[in-house]
């Protein structure tokens, strides 16, 4: 067994050994790299060129991206603009955990082509608030205890604020089909409809 106490010596001759063994070891490297190099290049020119220009607004600011055509709306707005309150979680069009606004209308951004917002105006999660100010939904949410591991709330938020675009008083009804879209696997629906109900009544 080694005794681990020792310090290592390094003689001359090991040193200089060492250093031939790494130089020659590097040049017997050189073509696999060059190699390799050409096609991480050739990667990224084809990655570049599929890509296309796209300019939108979100939240009120101009964005001006190059996207690849198969890039959905919450891949845009979670990887490249790093806009992570939009939660992916299904990314079926089925749950309503990444809805954000699009043009005032509530849409489930996985299932949205980045291309097809081109000169539209997006309104995330993060788009709500007013500086430091919480937004009245997300006020609603809080004193009404609308959620529970929290991870549907950016969604339901912004649904409840299509609602409330579209129709500042709605009622009951309306509000149930307004977010009957949009789950919660904590099942935290009763107070949930209290935050959203509450939020309207601020309308009122
Ligand atoms: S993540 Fe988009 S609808 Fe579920
Ligand atoms: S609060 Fe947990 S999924 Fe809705």
């Amino acid at each position: 067994m080694k005794d681990k106490s020792k310090p290592r010596v390094f003689s001359r001759r090991s040193f200089v050994k060492g250093i031939g063994t790494s130089v020659i070891g590097s040049y017997a490297a050189a073509p696999v790299l060059s190699k390799f190099s050409r096609k991480v290049l050739e990667e990224v020119e084809t990655e570049s060129k599929n890509k296309e220009p796209l300019t939108l607004r979100v939240n009120g600011k101009k964005v001006s991206v190059s996207v690849e055509p198969e890039t959905t709306l919450v891949e845009l707005l979670r990887n490249k603009l790093k806009l992570t309150g939009t939660k992916l979680i299904c990314n079926q069009g089925e749950c309503g955990g990444c809805t954000v606004l699009m043009n005032g209308k509530a849409v489930s951004s996985c299932h949205i082509l980045a291309l097809d917002t081109a000169g539209s105006e997006i309104i995330t999660i993060e788009g709500l608030m007013s500086g430091e100010k919480l937004h009245p939904i997300q006020e609603a949410f809080i004193e009404h205890d609308g959620m529970q591991c929290g991870f549907c709330t950016p969604g339901q938020v912004m649904a409840a604020q299509a609602i409330l675009i579209k129709n500042p008083k709605p009622s009951k009804d309306e509000i149930l089909e307004g977010m009957s879209g949009n789950l919660c696997r904590c099942a935290a629906y009763p107070n949930i409809m209290k935050s959203v109900i509450a939020a309207a009544a601020k309308n009122k």
